[in-house]
């Protein structure tokens, strides 16, 4: 009895928290994670020249080209150690040295899958990021998702009251024509329909929205 008056509303708010978990770009999801357990070894770049790297003497892989030759599969081997091994014919090869560490059991599927997708991030990206991306997020949802959407594919509530074109920031065929100074000054600035927000938003902020765009990409 208690139980069913409640259960709308448990609902309601599981939605909620599912919504908003789906919300966050896997790339920048798997950079907040690169960010806490990968950058030590392999470098806020994924070049390989992180702190401890240099404190143990040991060489990591350049992320940003030998992932592009490796399938999901392998990374996601490499990265759990699960089945880091192969067999030919009667001998064990190992894909990697194990002087990386092997996470089983630290991340779930879906944090190993957002690593990934910032693996992939790194290793196709055309532009560096600027500015720092977590105030990004905070600032595209705050103005721009509205018409950009929360996902960042150009389909937010406004695009469809008033027929507005957004730019897709989703689909790095569009984001990567422009370079970071453009985007800045077109966010700055103003584009067509594309508001100016340089009296609201700063120079830095307007980087930051940068930042979180370039991440929005889809692989
Ligand atoms: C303690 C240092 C260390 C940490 C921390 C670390 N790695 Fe590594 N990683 C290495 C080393 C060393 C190699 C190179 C091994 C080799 O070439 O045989 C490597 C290799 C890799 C490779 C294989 C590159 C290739 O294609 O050959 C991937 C992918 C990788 N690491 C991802 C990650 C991710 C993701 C994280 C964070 C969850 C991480 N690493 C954290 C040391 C580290
Ligand atoms: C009122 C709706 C609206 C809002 C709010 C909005 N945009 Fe846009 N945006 C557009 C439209 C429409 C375009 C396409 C403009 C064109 O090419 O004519 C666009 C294009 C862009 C472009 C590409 C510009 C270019 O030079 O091609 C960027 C970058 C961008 N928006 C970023 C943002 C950011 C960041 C915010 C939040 C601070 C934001 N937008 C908020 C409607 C909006």
């Amino acid at each position: 009895m208690q139980a069913s008056r409640f259960l709308p509303g448990l609902l309601l708010m599981l939605f909620a928290l599912a919504a908003e978990a789906s919300e966050i770009p896997p790339a920048f999801e798997g950079r907040r994670l690169f960010t806490s357990y990968c950058q030590l070894c392999h470098g806020p770049d994924g070049k390989g020249d992180g702190p401890l790297a240099k404190a143990l003497g040991i060489v990591p892989a350049d992320l940003t080209t030998t992932v592009r030759s490796r399938s999901d599969t392998v990374l996601r081997k490499i990265i759990t150690g699960e089945g880091r091994q192969f067999i030919t014919g009667r001998t064990r090869h190992n894909i990697i040295s194990d002087k990386m560490p092997e996470w089983k059991g630290i991340f779930t599927d879906e944090q190993v899958d957002a690593l990934i997708a910032y693996l992939r991030f790194l290793s196709k990206k055309k532009h560096d990021l600027m500015g720092d991306p977590e105030r990004g997020m905070q600032l595209y949802r705050k103005y721009c998702a509205v018409c950009h959407g929360e996902e960042g594919d150009g389909h937010g509530v406004m695009t469809r009251l008033i027929g507005l074109h957004p730019m897709d920031h989703t689909n790095p065929n569009e984001t990567d024509r422009l370079d970071n100074e453009a985007m800045v000054h077109s966010i700055l600035e103003g584009k067509g329909f594309m508001p100016a927000w340089k009296g609201i938003l700063s120079r830095e902020d307007a980087e930051a929205l940068v930042s979180y765009i370039r991440l929005l990409s889809r692989p």
